[in-house]
């Protein structure tokens, strides 16, 4: 059987979760392994020959070891600074996908993934019907896009003024909103907590960014938790008619994790779905 090969990008819950479920499969092989801080990777007895020690070799590093898919799970501003090379070597998963808020990161990524030779894979993450969401998109008859998350405050990684409304749910012990409007923005300004509605933004690739709109809501009743609402409307029918379609997620959560539970799973399949689309932007 052969074996793709999977360079991976960060080594933390996720990136952990993820070696572990590529070491497990048949169909899989890790190519590199890079970590910010190496002794995390020696801690779990990662092979030697699989660490790579600077991000800046892995081009040398998968030179006789060819490199199929590189996913990043480490942080936002290594697509900024490396997403370009990644996908000029290998079909690139981004798996932090607020990153692609910067609309130069958005459009030079765009710009080489449909000219180039490998696809830029955008996991869905914690997003249900993604898939429909896009083919609305295509068919340029999606009207609106709203994806609300509500969260315990303690599952949120904010600063600033978001932050500051985040203590406040917790003081008054009542559901507080901490955003709402364009995602644009709010990548910024939450890039851990938001992957998913970047991901609703590269679905509904006709509104983007600025005319998704994202709520973000810290409930202190949703101990347990990560609820995701999304709500899609179609454009107006000569009859005044509309499509509309809401779904409500409601994934298990560790009190204080970022990540649900059943997002890592998500993440596994993205890694399987990650395949064989050819040159473009794919949700998987
Ligand atoms: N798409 C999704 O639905 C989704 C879900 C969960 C996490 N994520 C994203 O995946 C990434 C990893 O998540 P995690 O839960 O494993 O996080 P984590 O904090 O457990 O691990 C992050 C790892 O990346 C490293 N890192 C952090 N900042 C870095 C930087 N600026 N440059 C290089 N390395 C850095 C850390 O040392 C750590 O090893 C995050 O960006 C997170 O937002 C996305």
């Amino acid at each position: 059987m052969v074996k793709r090969k999977i360079g991976l990008v960060g080594f933390g819950h996720v990136g952990q979760y993820l070696y572990e479920f590529i070491t497990s499969r048949d169909n899989l092989e890790i190519a590199f392994v890079w970590n910010r801080t190496r002794s995390v990777l020696e801690d779990a007895a990662v092979p030697k020959h699989l660490i790579l020690e600077s991000l800046e070799d892995f081009e040398s590093h998968t030179l006789n070891r060819k490199c199929d898919l590189i996913i990043e799970v480490a942080h936002p501003s290594i697509t900024k600074t490396y997403g370009m090379r990644f996908l000029k070597h290998a079909d690139y998963m981004i798996g932090s996908p607020t990153a692609l808020a910067d609309e130069d990161v958005e459009t030079g990524l765009r710009e080489l993934a449909t000219e180039g030779a490998h696809g830029l894979y955008i996991p869905v993450g914690a997003l249900w019907g993604a898939e429909d969401i896009r083919r609305l998109a295509d068919a340029g008859t999606l009207h609106s896009l709203c994806i609300t998350m509500t969260k315990h405050p303690a599952a949120f990684r904010l600063s600033g003024r978001l932050d500051e409304l985040n203590q406040t749910a917790v003081e008054s012990q009542t559901a507080t909103v901490l955003y709402d409007g364009g995602i644009r923005a709010l990548c910024g300004l939450a890039p851990n907590n938001v992957n998913t509605m970047a991901a609703a933004a590269v679905a509904a690739h006709n509104l983007g960014f600025d005319k998704v709109r994202g709520r973000l809501i810290a409930d202190p009743a949703a101990e347990g938790w990560h609820i995701i609402r999304v709500e899609a409307t179609g454009s107006k029918l000569t009859n005044g008619t509309q499509l509309s379609v809401v779904t409500e997620r409601r994934n298990p959560a560790e009190t204080g994790a970022v990540t649900g539970s059943a997002t890592y799973a998500s993440f596994a399949s993205s890694v399987l779905s990650a395949h064989g689309k050819g040159p473009g932007f794919h949700i998987c």
